[in-house]
């Protein structure tokens, strides 16, 4: 959990979402710049950065190991490259906090150094599968431990030498694409991995932006060790999984009509887009641009009624982290939403399935959880008390779903939206939820 005071969100009735909204910078991309922008030889100066607790705890843990950082203020952050081979022995344990991505992506990346660490996380992080990158690892010639059931604290020990190896993926993962890629830097040879489907792109994008080679084929990725990287410009685009909320507020809320202004519309993340509109959302992607590598549009979202829908499996993995958002959305679509195929949604921040369900049947919605999905009916939300379970997205859904519920809802352990969304409670206040921030009375 995070380490704030516990907090809880109140949302009062009668809200709708309106205006020019601009959210942080993505998470995906903001750890990935910190990340090569440590190691890269020269300056890679940052904008857009978000200043969350998680991407806070990949900088710490890079400054920890020597690279010496700037900011971040307003969002710009300067990183000092170390170079390839530069990184330097931190004095204890990295403390990763609630971020898998950190922990997942520095896996690969510490097990080309040549000194040893450890990785440790919060409660949440401590209970995440982790296998799925030890096992591959352990391939490369990497010495990692993790606990006996495959969680943190990983031990990882340095200096070991890696080869280049060839992997299928079991699950389609950009964090554990990026973790060998990111080993596949140091690796003796050539690192290829094969996704069964398209996942978030942004290390392969970000690596040729530093200059690196990386080959790139459908469905398969590959890049030579022992390369270097030069230092960048990153103009890091709002995060469409942050922007996933207010889509949903604005098009389950009469009245509303909401602009969210330079949000990454990268292919492999705009799943979200996808669904909404197939259940009916009046939803355009306008003013079209590429920023750094990236692609990046202004989302104009109207109300509109909503449909259910069986959401096709494909869009899984395109929209894994807005499925907390696209709940909210099916509770409030006329019929039945219907997904499967994405037992992932179990071992994410929280069990994304059942603490939804079980917070949707606290509004009063039949949710029905599934081993790899759910089935929502449409219908009308009393209020209620539902518990985040410390999960970021859970809580931001929720204070959405308040916007529709004809009575007061409150959403207990909401302290670790600060992880990926600080601000956000001003943010939509500003934008007219009417949401109060309260010290939790369970604290
Ligand atoms: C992320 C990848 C996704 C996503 C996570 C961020 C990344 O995880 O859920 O929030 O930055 O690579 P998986 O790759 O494990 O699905």
């Amino acid at each position: 959990m995070s380490d704030s005071p516990s907090v809880s969100f109140s949302i009062t009735p009668g809200g709708r979402l309106r205006g020019r909204i601009r959210v942080p910078g993505d998470k995906s991309i903001s750890h990935r710049a910190v990340m090569l922008g440590g190691i890269a030889d020269g300056d890679t100066e940052i904008s857009g950065f978000l200043e969350g607790e998680d991407t806070l705890a990949t900088l710490a843990a890079f400054r920890a190991m020597g690279v010496r950082a700037e900011g971040p203020s307003h969002g710009r952050l300067v990183i000092h490259g170390v170079g390839r081979d530069g990184l330097s022995a931190p004095a204890g344990a990295l403390h990763l906090g609630n971020s898998g991505t950190s922990m997942r992506l520095l896996a690969g990346l510490m097990a080309g150094q040549s000194f040893n660490v450890e990785l440790t996380g919060d409660a949440s992080l401590s209970g995440r599968p982790m296998r799925r990158v030890t096992d591959p690892l352990a391939d490369t010639g990497a010495v990692l431990h993790a606990s006996e059931d495959g969680t943190p604290p990983l031990r990882i020990q340095g200096g070991t030498g890696l080869r280049g190896i060839l992997y299928d993926m079991p699950v389609a993962s950009a964090q554990v694409k990026s973790c060998l890629l990111l080993a596949g830097l140091y690796a003796q040879g050539r690192t290829c991995v094969s996704e069964p489907a398209p996942t978030r792109d942004h290390t392969e994008r970000m690596l040729q932006g530093f200059g690196y080679r990386v080959v790139r084929e459908p469905g398969r990725v590959c890049l030579d060790g022992g390369g270097i990287l030069t230092g960048m410009n990153i103009d890091v685009p709002a995060d469409i999984s942050s922007a996933a909320f207010f889509m949903v507020g604005a098009a389950i809320t009469e009245g509303s009509d909401v602009l969210l202004e330079h949000v990454g519309i990268n292919p492999t993340r705009t799943g979200v887009i996808e669904i909404l509109r197939l259940m009916g959302a009046d939803l355009s992607v306008v003013n079209e641009r590429q920023v750094g590598g990236e692609p990046v549009a202004d989302i104009q979202v109207r109300s509109s009624r909503l449909r259910g829908i069986r959401i096709p499996e494909r869009l899984v993995p395109l929209a894994i982290d807005e499925f907390p958002a696209v709940f909210v959305a099916g509770a409030c679509a006329d019929g039945e939403t219907v997904l499967t195929g994405a037992a992932e949604l179990r071992v994410k921040e929280s069990d994304r399935i059942q603490v939804m369900a079980d917070g949707l049947r606290a509004l009063g919605v039949d949710a029905s959880p599934t081993p790899d999905g759910m089935r929502i009916k449409g219908e009308p939300l009393s209020g209620g008390e539902v518990n985040s379970h410390g999960d970021h997205r859970v809580a931001m859904a929720f204070a959405m779903a308040g916007l529709r519920a004809r009575d007061t809802v409150v959403i207990e352990d909401c302290a670790n939206v600060n992880t990926s969304f600080p601000g956000f409670a001003s943010l939509a206040r500003h934008a007219g939820l009417d949401i109060l921030v309260e010290p939790s009375p369970y604290g």
